[in-house]
């Protein structure tokens, strides 16, 4: 029976990925900083990348879905003996290393560094490693992005975009980033490399959330208007703390194309992610808080 240790297990992408070790016959140890329940073959330590009690002197795979950096950090210090890791980063690494918000231009920049610090313990241990960056992620309503869109939209009936919002995107579904990261496992050829994971469709930011707000029950209407009325409204919302994730370089970016390959993935792993056809529930939070939709 393999074994895996997972740190940010709980997140909206480890969970299918615990889901998709179990349903694969793994015994799983998990970190996480909450209590989580313990399953059959699933144990949760408490901690986090700084510090956790109990972890196992070795392991088959380990698997990051958590801060990438803090990763890294706890990657250089333990002595814990894994032949592979597979960790998840972002495509902010390129798409955010040019932006004109400092903030941003760190984040790239950490990310960067992180997964070079990867890469190097890896390759000094042996061991194989393989770096994960999805685009936007949904589809387990718990992204900060479209289902962020939706309960706003979902109050009001409508959501605002200015014109020209119309940059490329390429959502992809928590569920197939879980079967990328099982079916990456396996294949020699991802040893040493990055990949981005987009999703199956590449269309407009505005029809991405076109689309997303056509799927709620009741659906919500996109209003567009022009940028520099929308940009007003955006700096009343800040005035009064709505809206603070909307920085000037996020709506700069939805004007810009952020389009990644598919095919390296897919020709090293068979990675082939679904088309967007969101719906209602892929935007709705379960009682529990744990809503996960395939
Ligand atoms: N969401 C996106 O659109 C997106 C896009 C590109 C890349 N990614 C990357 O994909 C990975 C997973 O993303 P996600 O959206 O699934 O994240 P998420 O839902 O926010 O979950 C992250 C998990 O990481 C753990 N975590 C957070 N801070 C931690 C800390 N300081 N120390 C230890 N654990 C910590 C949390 O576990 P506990 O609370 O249980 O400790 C949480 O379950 C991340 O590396 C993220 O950067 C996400």
């Amino acid at each position: 029976m393999r074994s895996a240790l997972v740190f940010g297990g709980s997140g909206q992408i480890g969970v299918p990925v615990i889901e998709r070790l179990l349903a694969d016959g793994w015994r799983v140890v998990a970190v996480s900083r909450t209590p989580q329940a313990d399953r059959e073959r699933l144990t949760w330590l408490r901690g986090d990348l700084q510090q956790a009690q109990g972890l196992p002197g070795r392991v088959d795979a380990i698997f990051s879905l958590g801060p990438l950096d803090h990763f890294s950090h706890w990657y250089e210090r333990t002595a814990m003996v894994a032949p592979r890791v597979i960790a998840f980063g972002s495509t902010s690494v390129e798409t955010k290393q040019d932006s004109a918000d400092a903030h941003e231009r760190d984040i790239a920049d950490r990310l960067r560094a992180a997964e070079s610090r990867i890469f190097a313990i890896a390759r000094e241990r042996q061991a194989k490693a393989t770096l994960l960056r999805p685009t936007l992620v949904y589809g387990a309503a718990r992204d900060r992005s479209l289902t962020e869109i939706a309960r706003m939209a979902r109050r009001v009936g409508f959501f605002v975009l200015p014109r020209g919002a119309d940059g490329l995107r390429q959502p992809v579904h928590v569920q197939d980033l879980a079967d990328a990261t099982l079916a990456v496992m396996d294949a020699d050829a991802a040893s040493g490399r990055s990949y981005a994971l987009p999703g199956g469709e590449t269309l407009a930011y505005a029809q991405m959330v076109e689309r997303t707000l056509a799927s709620l029950q009741p659906p919500a209407r996109l209003i567009r208007m022009p940028a520099p009325m929308f940009k007003a409204a955006v700096a009343i919302a800040h005035m009064f703390g709505k809206m603070q994730g909307l920085g000037d370089a996020a709506v700069v970016r939805m004007h810009e194309d952020l389009v990644f390959d598919v095919e390296p993935a897919h020709v090293d792993f068979g990675y082939a992610p679904r088309a967007f056809n969101p719906t209602d529930a892929m935007f709705s939070l379960s009682p529990k808080g744990t809503s996960f939709v395939a």
